[in-house]
């Protein structure tokens, strides 16, 4: 700060435009005080972390799961916060050749975290050398081809892996269980997502009614990521009408121009639902025929959409296909027309 202060006294510049990114960055909570909700999982963590403290030594691997936006990134980067030590951080689509995991881990230092997210999208080729990083702290790896490759053992520093995953059920289980600490992160109680809107309001600062915090908590679908975002685009509407705070109306005029009802769902959930009444007797229909008639990829809509509304209970997924209930034909004026 002061170093900036003093450059720009010998060659002022204009002002410089704000890096909205930039912004949205500082919303992430740094550490476990700022973090709000999710207890069982801090109070779990913070014990490995002050165990692993004690005792010097690298934190066991950590996995993370649980529907997106709900602050598994977040809570890596608080991890290596607390711990005091550099978080370096991949995916497992990224990771194509096993010299790509290969060059990450041998650039990790002693205690390091390597971050993995999507981490049950890797390749079963990548997988193979994490499990003997994660379990010896070694790999093997062939160098050269032909009649004169040969193979190399690669000591590694002592690091701590975690993974992110929103479908932990696609992980293999050689993987699942070379983590010592799994945690999952489950959908934010009303309470708490009205902290962290609170919390968004007074770092972008722009006061908020208490009413009006309800009322985007309400449409939030329990997940952070959401709340932030529609506190974000409140605030345009709030900014463009010249308002000094959020109030309820704007709120509520807000999100209906969103096209977000009270229940969060947006035009894409009511389209997913609309179609499995409509066009499919209320189902029971494939998820392949959903993505068809939607053009939405089925990751898409097995990561994003449906976990919340299968937490609503407005979706159940049988052997069969998804089933549109009784409160999905209610919520969009429909009679149910089988049980
Ligand atoms: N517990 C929390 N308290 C306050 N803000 C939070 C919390 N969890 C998440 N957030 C906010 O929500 C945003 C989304 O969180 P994050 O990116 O960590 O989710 P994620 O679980 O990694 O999602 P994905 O599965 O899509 O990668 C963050 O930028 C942060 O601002
Ligand atoms: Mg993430």
């Amino acid at each position: 700060m002061i170093e900036e202060g003093a450059q720009n006294q010998k060659t002022p510049k204009p002002k410089r435009v704000v890096d909205p990114t930039i912004k949205d960055f500082s919303l992430r909570p740094q550490n476990f005080s700022d973090y709000i909700g999710q207890d069982e999982v801090k109070k779990n963590l913070s014990v490995a972390i002050q165990a692993a403290k004690i005792r010097k030594e690298p934190l066991d691997h950590i996995l993370l799961h649980g529907p997106a936006g709900l602050g598994k990134t977040t809570l890596a980067h608080i991890i290596a916060n607390e711990m005091g030590v550099s978080v370096k951080m991949t995916s497992g689509p990224a990771l194509e050749k096993q010299g790509d995991l290969a060059a990450i881990l041998t650039n990790l230092k002693e205690n390091d975290i390597l971050f993995i997210d999507e981490i049950h999208r890797l390749r079963p080729a990548i997988e193979e050398v994490l499990y003997s990083a994660m379990e010896d702290f070694g790999i093997d790896i062939i160098i050269g081809e032909g009649p004169s490759a040969r193979n190399v053992r690669l000591n590694l520093p002592r690091f701590t892996l975690i993974g992110a995953t929103t479908k932990v059920s696609m992980l293999s289980s050689p993987l699942r269980d070379r983590f010592g600490n799994i945690f999952k992160l489950a959908f934010y109680k009303n309470e708490d997502i009205l902290k962290i809107i609170k919390r968004t309001a007074k770092l972008l600062k722009y006061n908020i009614e208490d009413k009006a915090a309800h009322e985007i908590a309400r449409s939030s679908r329990q997940t952070p990521r959401i709340a932030n975002r529609l506190l974000k685009r409140i605030r345009d509407f709030a900014e463009v009408k010249n308002l000094k705070q959020i109030n309820n109306d704007i709120t509520k005029n807000g999100l209906a121009s969103l096209g977000i009802d009270q229940l969060g769902l947006d035009q894409a959930d009511r389209d997913i639902l609309e179609l499995i009444i409509s066009k499919f007797n209320g189902g029971p229909v494939g998820l392949s025929a959903i993505a068809a008639a939607t053009s939405e990829e089925q990751n898409t809509i097995e990561e994003v959409y449906e976990p919340y509304l299968l937490k609503i209970g407005f979706l159940e997924r049988t052997h069969r296909g998804r089933i549109a209930t009784k409160s999905a034909h209610e919520h969009l004026g429909y009679e149910q027309r089988r049980a």
